[in-house]
């Protein structure tokens, strides 16, 4: 089975990180969001993967991932060249998938119990396409989708009135029909090719459409709180491994993990924690829920749920950090005895006292 990637949103409720980077590639417990998922695909026996990029997205992208040979897959990019909506950039990779049925999985969601089980539904049912669900709290943010007995009958995005709490989370398998339907759909209200419609259009034709509901947890990481729960939990699900230095006044505690050629000096840590390759932290309180990219230096401060993308620096900052996403090379510097603080941040920066 193939599998195709959409990595072309342009992330614009993370911004200012998104300037630089894609949302796909920002830090979850120190490992980009996407690449957790191309660690399922591989895991399925996935093992050429098309990946949707934009004209933005596509530099970023093809940087971090390459040709795939880290996975042991083979990664295709194929560009989708303007926003139209999911459906669309899923049409983008008709003739990548040539007539094969296929996964297709939104490069920005993380669904760590894996996709063996839904892979396993769709052998086993003959199914046209299954359709990955959770239940949720907000259905009103999401595709729903309305279940009769083992079948998808009705399908719906962003419903003001929700006919169910079951969201449609960020993986879907589809066989060749799903172009064809793609092909009968008209934009939405937000001027998009929606897949939820096409997904619809599926079921309105008599084709098999069942739901496969994730037992697990499942994060679409397009906010910065997002980022921050997501970083949560996987940070929970880890195991302590201590590989950099720590000196006798470092206490640790909990799970902490600790990349070689990082150095802990005189500093609290309170797992769950990871820390980067060559970081630096001295003197400083850590934790919990704190993920510091490689090469981050922490001195004299104190950060607590938190990710600190690589080669940032937080140096005497008079205030503790904490819910915050950091970028990469910031520089936070606290001076003794100062009388105000000096700014350069660029756009659309947030800065916020917390209690
Ligand atoms: C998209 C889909 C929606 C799905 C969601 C999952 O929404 O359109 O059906 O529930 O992803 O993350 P969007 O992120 O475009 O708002």
């Amino acid at each position: 089975m193939k599998a195709v990637v959409l990595c072309a949103g342009l992330g614009t409720r993370l911004r200012p990180l998104t300037f630089s980077t894609a949302k796909h590639l920002i830090p979850v417990a120190n490992k980009p969001v996407l690449f957790y998922g191309l660690e399922s695909l591989v895991e399925v026996g996935v093992r050429e993967i098309g990946i949707v990029v934009s004209h933005e997205s596509r530099p970023v992208i093809q940087n971090a991932v390459d040709d795939g040979s880290r996975w042991g897959a083979v990664v295709t990019y194929i560009e989708q060249h303007k926003p139209q909506g999911l459906a669309h950039a899923c049409a983008c990779a008709e003739s990548f998938v040539a007539g094969e049925p296929f996964i297709m999985y939104l490069g920005d969601n993380l669904l760590p119990d894996g996709l063996r089980a839904p892979v396993e539904l769709f052998q086993k049912t003959g199914a046209n396409a299954v359709v990955l669900l959770k239940e949720v709290d907000d259905p009103t943010r999401f595709g729903i989708a309305e279940i009769h007995g083992d079948r998808i009958v009705r399908l719906v995005e962003k419903p003001k009135e929700p006919p169910s709490n079951l969201a449609i989370v960020g993986g879907y398998i589809f066989d060749r029909n799903i172009f064809e339907s793609i092909r009968r759909i008209k934009p939405s209200w937000r001027g998009e090719y929606e897949i939820t419609d096409a997904i619809q259009d599926l079921v309105s034709r008599g084709l098999l459409v069942v739901p496969y509901i994730v037992s697990g947890w499942w994060k679409d990481t397009g906010k910065p709180e997002d980022i921050l729960d997501a970083n949560r939990v996987v940070l929970e699900g880890m195991h302590s491994a201590i590989e950099g230095q720590v000196d006798t006044n470092s206490e640790l505690d909990g799970t902490v993990i600790i990349a070689p050629g990082a150095e802990v000096v005189d500093s609290r840590i309170r797992g769950p924690v990871i820390i980067g390759s060559h970081a630096r932290v001295y003197h400083a309180e850590l934790g919990p829920y704190t993920s510091l990219g490689d090469r981050v230096h922490v001195i004299r401060s104190t950060v607590r749920n938190s990710v600190v993308m690589e080669d940032s620096v937080i140096e005497n900052f008079p205030t503790p950090l904490r819910d915050s996403l950091i970028g990469r090379r910031v520089i936070l510097r606290g001076h003794a005895g100062a009388v105000g603080i000096r700014l350069l941040l660029g756009d659309y920066c947030e800065v916020e006292t917390g209690t």
